[in-house]
């Protein structure tokens, strides 16, 4: 059922397909910065933004490290709704400029992210307003979903370990979804090893599973070039946990003071990346010291360099 009819065709900007390129031999690159708001943000935001245009919605607010909100400001910018973005402090100035671009209110909370979207949710509870959140809201991860579809539709086939970054979970949820999806329709028979990548300054998933803990180990992020990453207590952390040990996830930190490193690296290469991206390569080569060389391995690049010039 198609509740939504097609006001998606003037919401859309032809985000997602984005190529996918390799980088070594060994790794993949999808060039998710190749998208309208350069971050893999637009595919959710795109499913997101359509749903509140059909249902009405005049005015949103939502909290963001920075790209989400940027995405959804954008899409309400094509939309015509009016929408209000609350960042954390020490977000990159580019990524709020954006947001202010297009004509967005932004609205910068001292302290962690985590404290930000509290501060936006009491907002949402005393003014009723439309919570348009991109980890909460479900409409967001029909969209983050097609990461999978768009990649098997590109190669034909699913790599055999893909690495994903991993703070609150849209990309990763979409993802898990769109591969049991794949699964139960038979159109693959084996689940690829996922890998979580999150920010050595910030790992409660890593925690978690490291001390073997049931329930989601909450931290306190230390600063961390990773901002996109940088979630403590992440929203849907049983929902993450649950998918984390139903298909045996990894979960791997990126070293703080390889994000540098790996972000010149990819320079080098010619993929200008922004600080959380090139974490993800960082992550990426502690997995190999960990548990060898890995082929067949597929990345995001999911925001571009320009957008974390600090
Ligand atoms: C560049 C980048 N990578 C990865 C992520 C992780 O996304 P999530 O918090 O939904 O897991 C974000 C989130 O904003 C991001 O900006």
């Amino acid at each position: 059922m198609n509740l939504d009819g097609d006001v998606w065709r003037r919401v859309s900007m032809g985000e997602g397909m984005t190529p996918i390129v390799s980088y070594n031999g060994n790794v993949f690159l999808k060039m998710d910065f190749m998208m309208p708001t350069l971050s893999f943000k637009d595919r959710g935001a795109a499913t997101l933004v359509s749903h509140m245009k059909a249902i009405g919605v005049k005015k949103c607010v939502q909290d963001s490290s920075g790209n989400a909100g940027v995405a959804v400001a954008a899409y309400c910018a094509r939309s015509g709704i009016a929408c209000e973005i609350y960042v954390p402090e020490g977000t990159s100035p580019n990524k709020i400029a954006m947001i202010e671009g297009f004509g967005a209110k932004a609205v910068v909370v001292p302290g962690t992210r985590d404290h930000c979207a509290e501060v936006c949710r009491s907002k949402v509870k005393e003014e009723g307003a439309y919570y348009a959140n991109h980890v909460y809201n479900p409409y967001f991860y029909e969209g983050t979903k097609a990461y999978i579809y768009e990649t098997f539709e590109q190669l034909k086939r699913i790599p055999r370990h893909i690495f994903i970054e991993l703070g609150n979970g849209t990309l990763f949820i979409g993802a898990v979804l769109a591969l049991e999806h794949l699964m139960r329709s038979g159109v693959i028979d084996e689940f690829p090893q996922l890998i979580a990548v999150q920010s050595e300054n910030c790992a409660p998933f890593y925690e978690t599973e490291e001390q073997g803990s049931s329930s989601l180990v909450e931290v306190t992020p230390k600063p961390t070039l990773a901002e996109g990453i940088a979630i403590g207590k992440p929203a849907r952390a049983d929902e993450v946990l649950d998918m984390i040990r139903r298909h045996n996830v990894k979960v791997i930190t990126a070293p703080e003071d390889r994000i540098l490193p790996c972000r010149e690296e990819m320079s080098k290469r010619g993929f200008y990346v922004e600080h959380t991206t090139a974490a993800a390569l960082a992550a990426y080569y502690r997995y190999c010291e960990k548990f060898g060389p890995t082929e067949d391995a597929l990345l995001s690049l999911c925001g571009a360099g320009l957008k974390s010039e600090h």
